[in-house]
């Protein structure tokens, strides 16, 4: 279970020009396996919440405890490995290392987790197999589509089995019918995982049963 309690989010300082208050007062529960969407305009700080709940981010106020762990409190090193463990990251712009191949993109997570190559390599393989995409596995991003980016993308988040999976507008960069695809695949490879879905695409948004709604650093 995902808990927040009284999160706040500022960035910069108070008296700075730059200073804003992302977050506010966010109070959330989030159960096993739900699947939650959260819409908003520009600005309302989806991406910064998502952030948090992916522990990137730490908030300015207020805790966030995953499974009973109160992850706020935990140590960068501890943090990321937790991380690397149990969430997997889904980008509107897909974040892939430039000078990797797609196979060493996505093996990339179990590198971290310091498995032998033979064994990441053969499970890297396999998830892009899932993802439709082993055929492609030695071309690197600037050599694939947008949508094939995309399932690279979906492949490494999930080849941890992470229980926990954000996506940040997942299909923005994308035209409707990949789109469409990339979607399909994301419900698929996340059954019985807990999914939490940005998006301002109120079709994508109203295929979750619980929808949240973001506005000025809110929840409404
Ligand atoms: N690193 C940052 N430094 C300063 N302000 C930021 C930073 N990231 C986001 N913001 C500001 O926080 C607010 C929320 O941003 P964001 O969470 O990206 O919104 P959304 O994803 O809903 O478009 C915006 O006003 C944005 O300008
Ligand atoms: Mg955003």
């Amino acid at each position: 279970m995902i808990l927040c309690e009284s999160i706040c989010k500022t960035y910069g300082k108070t008296d700075s020009s730059v200073f804003v208050k992302a977050l506010e007062d966010i109070n959330l529960n989030i159960e096993d396996g739900e699947f939650v969407s959260i819409i908003g305009k520009s600005g309302a700080g989806k991406s910064t919440l998502l952030k948090i709940l992916g522990t990137i981010l730490r908030p300015s106020e207020g805790r966030l405890i995953i499974d009973g762990l109160d992850v706020t409190k935990m140590k960068p090193g501890d943090l990321s490995e937790f991380r690397n463990k149990h969430i997997g990251f889904i980008y509107q712009s897909f974040m892939l290392e430039e000078s990797l191949t797609a196979i060493e993109n996505v093996a990339l997570p179990l590198m971290i987790s310091g498995l032998k190559k033979k064994e990441y390599v053969a499970k890297a393989l396999d998830m892009l197999r899932m993802v439709g995409l082993e055929q492609r596995s030695g071309h690197k991003p600037s050599e694939l589509s947008g949508g094939e980016r995309q399932r690279v993308c979906i492949a490494r988040a999930l080849i941890n089995d992470p229980s926990i999976i954000l996506a940040d507008e997942p299909t923005g960069n994308l035209d409707e019918k990949t789109g469409k695809e990339i979607m399909d695949n994301i419900l698929r490879m996340s059954k019985g995982k807990t999914l939490i879905l940005v998006t301002h695409d109120m079709d994508l948004a109203a295929m979750a049963p619980r929808k949240l709604v973001l506005h000025d650093g809110k929840l409404v």
